[in-house]
């Protein structure tokens, strides 16, 4: 039995808000906080299945780790891993596995990494063969897929690598290694990806630097606790309070205290370049990442052409932006996207299939895909288990002429807990169907 959402057309979005702490931000800190020296506490830690699965991970690899509130951490490193008995379940998460591949892999260590049947399928070749080339021994299954198994080496080779995929997570599992390295780490990134590996790594004393987009990173074995990490709310989360702003004429809605990093922040970008109201307030640093309030308006929205640097600046804001294009006038074009194919689902045919069944004229051609603008309809579709395409069509439906319910929806609680409570604090009429 899977729950379903049912979105309800009306409603103005309003308000100001708070959204759950940053889902990429939070594995960081649990990741670095385990190979660190002394105590870290963490705040406004995403309690979302995926951060709780790297967690149990972490601990099942002889990590201290306890919960003293839901959203606060406290982490006992010493950098220290044993072996595990049993395979390391990461359930849902692309960023648990690759990222903890890549620290263990500088470890000495044997483990094996599974997942839900979404993991099971998504490409590992990406970071075992650039950790393989550092010395570790990483062996994926049959299809370059996982279950993952690492054998770990405590001394590695430094690495020279160009990137051949647009990709955070390849890239963090690398610097991650790097911490056991022999020489230096330098990656070439040809489309910039998030930094927040290198500002979390910086935060925990080690060394790393960026130039044009070639980052480059000491080896540091002993990472010492900044003592305390604050996660910021998750602007991708945030991403489905201001598109159901920005859709709908009259509305406008602030969320606090979120995450506003330039190498994440696109979708602020592309919602104002539609004609939406953008404004970032009191800005600041918490824990060395970029923080502010910010506020969407809605407005008469139109297309607009998205290219592949864009796409990798608002890789996981590319599904609701589409539900956004969807009543924007005109024909949105989004270049470069093909690795949205390899998520929790294959988010290009995911979207267009709903879309199309919605009545919005949407097409995927490779890596690009357009939508048409006009007045989509209600209907039934498919979230394909995937939290950020169920999300996606929850926030259209208030634009649509009838009711619009979308199968498959509990893994929304790996990245947004509490979405249905907060979306109807907001103005909308979601609501969610158990049976
Ligand atoms: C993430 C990076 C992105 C993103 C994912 C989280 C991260 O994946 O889609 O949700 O935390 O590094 P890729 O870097 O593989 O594109």
């Amino acid at each position: 039995m899977s729950m379903r959402l049912l979105s309800q057309p009306g409603g103005v979005p309003a308000g100001t808000h708070q959204v759950p702490g940053d889902k990429s931000i939070s594995h960081r800190a649990l990741l670095l906080a385990a190979a660190a020296g002394g105590e870290t506490r963490i705040e406004n830690f995403l309690d979302g299945s995926d951060c709780k699965a790297t967690a149990a991970a972490l601990r099942a690899l002889g990590i201290d780790i306890t919960f003293p509130g839901n959203t606060k951490v406290l982490v006992k490193g010493n950098g220290a891993f044993l072996s595990p008995v049993q395979p390391l379940d990461l359930g849902n998460s692309g960023t648990g596995m690759r990222l903890l591949a890549g620290l263990l892999a500088g470890r000495d260590v044997v483990a094996t990494l599974t997942g839900d049947a979404s993991l099971l399928g998504r490409p590992m070749r990406r970071i075992a063969e650039p950790l393989e080339k550092m010395g570790a021994r990483i062996i994926p299954g049959g299809n370059g897929t996982a279950p993952l198994e690492i054998h770990g080496r405590p001394f590695l080779r430094g690495l020279d690598y160009v990137m051949p995929v647009a990709s955070a997570q390849v890239k963090s599992a690398i610097l991650l290694a790097g911490l056991a390295a022999t020489e230096p780490v330098v990656i070439h990134e040809s489309v910039m990806t998030r930094d927040h590996t290198e500002r979390m790594l910086q935060a925990f004393g080690a060394k790393t630097s960026r130039r044009d987009n070639t980052i480059r990173l000491e080896p540091k074995t002993r990472l010492q606790s900044p003592g305390k990490v604050e996660i910021p709310g998750d602007l991708s989360s945030a991403a489905f309070l201001f598109a159901a702003a920005a859709m709908t004429p009259g509305a406008s809605v602030t969320v606090t205290n979120v995450g506003v990093n330039a190498t994440r922040a696109g979708i602020l970008d592309l919602l104002a370049r539609m004609g939406a109201m953008v404004s970032l307030a009191r800005p600041r640093e918490v824990s060395g990442e970029p923080v502010a309030d910010v506020t969407v308006s809605g407005g008469s929205l139109h297309a607009i052409e998205i290219s592949a640097d864009e796409v990798a600046l608002a890789i996981d804001e590319i599904p609701v932006l589409l539900a956004v294009a969807s009543i924007a006038e005109g024909e949105t074009v989004v270049r470069g996207a093909g690795e949205l194919r390899m998520k929790e689902s294959d988010r290009l045919v995911a979207m267009a299939a709903g879309l199309v069944k919605l009545g919005i004229a949407t097409e995927v051609k490779g890596d690009t895909v357009c939508v048409f603008g006009g007045q989509p309809q209600g209907g039934v579709v498919d979230s394909c288990g995937d939290h950020r395409i169920a999300m996606s069509f929850a926030v259209l439906g208030q634009r649509a002429t009838g009711n619009v319910e979308i199968s498959d929806c509990d893994n929304i609680d790996t990245s947004f807990p509490g979405f249905p409570v907060l979306m109807r604090d907001v103005g909308l009429r979601i609501t969610e169907i158990s049976s």
